[in-house]
């Protein structure tokens, strides 16, 4: 079979066409694979060979396609049935492992941490659910320590702001909306051109974050009056500046300030500087010694498919930027160069 390899650290990506094709073990389902996302944790894969088990690899983490084997064991985390042959399933899979990548034509996925397609969104946009969710959530729910939700009982509103760095992200993008359902009024950072999406996306407040810090801190303090105790980095850009605001913040609030990032290679803000900090780490998903976080992401499932079958949720735009495996080199230049801009840069791989 085909997918798009890197055959050493650093080299380019190249289609090859003698893959083996993956079997599942009793756990896992094999899927055949319909639209590939582009993230930003290749480009580390590759340059970096972060996560990498060995060379040649498929880079590559999230999609969406259909179910074509089922272990005897491989239980969809939202019906607590076995998955079926032709099931619509979408998500993040295990990173720089043989056999689980979207970008070649068939991939596995353990079945515990399998999207099953939301019914209401179709197989594109799936496949750009899988890592902003998880990774959302576990900034939501763990970093953030907001109880995790019940789609059909979702808390009334409070009078509580929480603050997310970089909204537009596909990350940012769920977390503005998850913490909107648990009842908070957030705030968010992005650039002018993606604010309006943002608004649409429930935002209270969105801050450009092209304007000088001291602004950006005063604008803050205004909406907010002062009363901030949460903050979400979904850019990894923002230690810095999240110290500067809860410092700035600090004689105004009570209550424990809470800080969680997606940069998790930078040291964090230590408990010294007034809040607590803790970095996300999805990249160990699937992988059997992550046992922990696979069951907690487990658990995080049926949460995402309610919230996006229930609309509290809407998924991201994207843009459909090759065809095939061999698409795949040109969609990923596209989306280093950051032309997608906001949106999900897809490859449709198969036909359904
Ligand atoms: N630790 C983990 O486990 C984990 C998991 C997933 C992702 N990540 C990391 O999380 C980050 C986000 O990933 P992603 O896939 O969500 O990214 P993405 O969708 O590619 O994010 C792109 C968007 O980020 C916004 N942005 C860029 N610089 C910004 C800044 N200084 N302030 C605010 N917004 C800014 C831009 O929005 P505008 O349109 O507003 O300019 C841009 O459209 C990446 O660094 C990724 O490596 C980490």
């Amino acid at each position: 079979m085909k997918g798009a390899t890197v055959a050493k650290q650093g080299g380019p990506l190249e289609v090859s066409t003698d893959l083996e094709i993956p079997q599942p073990d009793d756990k896992q389902i094999l899927i055949k694979s319909i639209y590939a996302a582009i993230n930003p944790v290749e480009k580390f894969m590759v340059e970096w060979g972060l996560l990498v088990d060995s060379w040649p690899v498929v880079p590559g983490c999230e999609g969406s396609g259909i179910v074509l084997k089922v272990g005897k064991d491989a239980i969809n985390p939202v019906t607590g049935a076995l998955f079926k042959e032709g099931d619509e399933v979408c998500g993040c899979t295990r990173l720089g492992m043989k056999g689980y990548s979207p970008w070649q034509e068939q991939f596995l996925m353990d079945a515990a941490i399998a999207i099953p397609k939301p019914s209401n969104i179709t197989l594109p946009q799936a496949a750009t659910i899988g890592s902003g969710a998880l990774t959302a959530f576990m900034g939501v729910f763990d970093g953030l320590r907001v109880p995790l939700l019940d789609p059909s009982h979702l808390p009334s509103p409070k009078n509580e702001w929480a603050l997310v760095f970089g909204g537009a992200s596909s990350v940012g993008k769920f977390a503005v909306q998850t913490l909107k359902a648990a009842g908070y009024k957030v705030a968010t950072t992005a650039s002018a051109k993606s604010t309006s999406l943002l608004q649409s996306l429930g935002a209270d407040l969105v801050l450009d974050y092209n304007k000088p810090e001291l602004e950006i801190i005063a604008d803050l303090k205004t909406a907010t009056s002062g009363k901030l105790n949460l903050a979400f980095d979904a850019v990894s850009v923002n230690n810095p500046l999240a110290t500067s605001i809860f410092s700035a913040l600090a004689p105004t609030t009570t209550g424990q300030r809470l800080y969680t990032t997606t940069n998790d290679w930078d040291p964090v803000p230590d408990a010294s500087n007034g809040f607590t900090t803790k970095d996300i780490k999805l990249g160990p998903i699937g992988r059997p010694e992550a046992k922990e976080l696979n069951e907690r992401l487990s658990e995080f499932i049926p949460v995402i498919v309610g919230l996006i079958e229930g609309g509290k949720v809407r998924v991201g735009e994207f843009e459909v930027k090759g065809e095939g495996v061999e698409g795949l080199g040109g969609a990923w230049e596209w989306q280093k160069e950051g032309k997608g801009g906001s949106r999900k840069v897809l490859v449709r791989i198969g036909e359904v």
